[in-house]
């Protein structure tokens, strides 16, 4: 593994193996056993959107592996200003250790794997967001103790997110219904590489066959970042893609819920489920900085 550039392009080996490293940095990093194991090493961070939990997340995971992070915002770079891609690659290339980035196209973030010579991170994508989906994965292992089999239900737009969960998910052998809209299915891409799963992936507009047996009920904003001249259109779009108590009731028993946040109470799910999740939720968040920690040392630590 030489970036994380998307889910699809990782083996299921892969994934455990990243998912084990970050259960062994979240123990050590509780108990206060040190791992400085990219001493000296310096990521770049690229942000063309904005983020409270991956720019916290990385620059602290950096700062504890003995690292340091620095925050390139979109506004003050020369890729801003239309510096091509390829010779940011090129130039960061010459500085860095490695490069997280969070921006609008996925061929950005591939076209710096293609140009650059270091580790690629994607950050988020309107296409995916990998790196969530990998907490996501941790968090579910600890609450449940197993993945294989799991039923992860996700319910609104068929976005970055339900994009990464399907491929991440159906890789670790769990099931995946995704509930949405006609007009707002996840990728072609992604149901494509689905195919060879069956019918471990079901793809509806009935939300509550889609959740009828969940183990985890999953999801994300309406409007994702980019998109918020749609926001009044997709609302009524969205209208009933809600994670409520009526949704709750046909899951399994203990059913988790997972949202990667920001969260928008009473639109895609209401306030008095998220309160009864809570915990789950921010063990969510808190794991992005284990489970990314675990990347960074796997892409970086050569
Ligand atoms: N879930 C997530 O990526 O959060 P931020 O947008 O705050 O980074
Ligand atoms: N789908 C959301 C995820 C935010 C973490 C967005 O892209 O804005």
């Amino acid at each position: 593994m030489k970036h994380l550039l998307k889910l699809l392009d990782l083996s299921k080996e892969e994934i455990i193996e990243i998912l084990n490293l970050a259960d062994q940095l979240k123990y050590e990093n509780k108990n206060g056993i040190e791992h400085k194991l990219l001493a000296g090493k310096t990521l770049g961070m690229i942000f063309q959107k904005s983020s409270t939990r991956t720019r916290v997340s990385f620059e602290t995971g950096m700062y504890q592996l003995g690292g340091q992070a620095l925050f390139l915002s979109n506004r003050d770079l020369q890729i801003g200003r239309g510096e091509p891609v390829q010779d940011t690659a090129r130039v960061l290339s010459r500085y860095l250790d490695g490069i997280m980035i969070r921006t609008f196209e996925q061929k950005e973030v591939e076209d710096l794997a293609e140009y650059g010579s270091i580790p690629i991170i994607n950050g988020l994508t309107d296409f995916c967001h990998p790196c969530q989906v990998l907490a996501d994965l941790m968090t579910i292992r600890e609450h449940k103790g197993r993945l294989d089999d799991l039923k992860l239900t996700y319910i609104g737009d068929g976005n970055n997110m339900a994009n990464s969960l399907i491929v991440g998910c159906l890789k670790v052998g769990m099931r995946v219904a995704i509930g949405c809209p006609d007009d707002y299915r996840p990728d072609p891409k992604v149901l494509e590489f689905a195919k060879e799963y069956g019918d471990k992936l079901l793809v509806t507009g009935d939300i509550m066959e889609a959740a009828k047996g969940a183990d985890v009920v999953y999801t994300d904003v309406w409007t994702s970042m980019g998109e918020e001249a749609e926001t009044e259109k997709r609302k009524i779009a969205f209208a009933g893609f809600q994670v409520n108590d009526e949704l709750m009731s046909v899951t399994n028993e203990g059913c988790m819920v997972q949202h990667c946040l920001p969260a928008h109470r009473e639109e895609e799910i209401t306030a008095k489920v998220f309160e009864a999740h809570a915990d789950e939720i921010f063990d969510e968040a808190e794991n992005r900085l284990h489970a990314q920690k675990a990347v960074m040392v796997k892409l970086m630590s050569k």
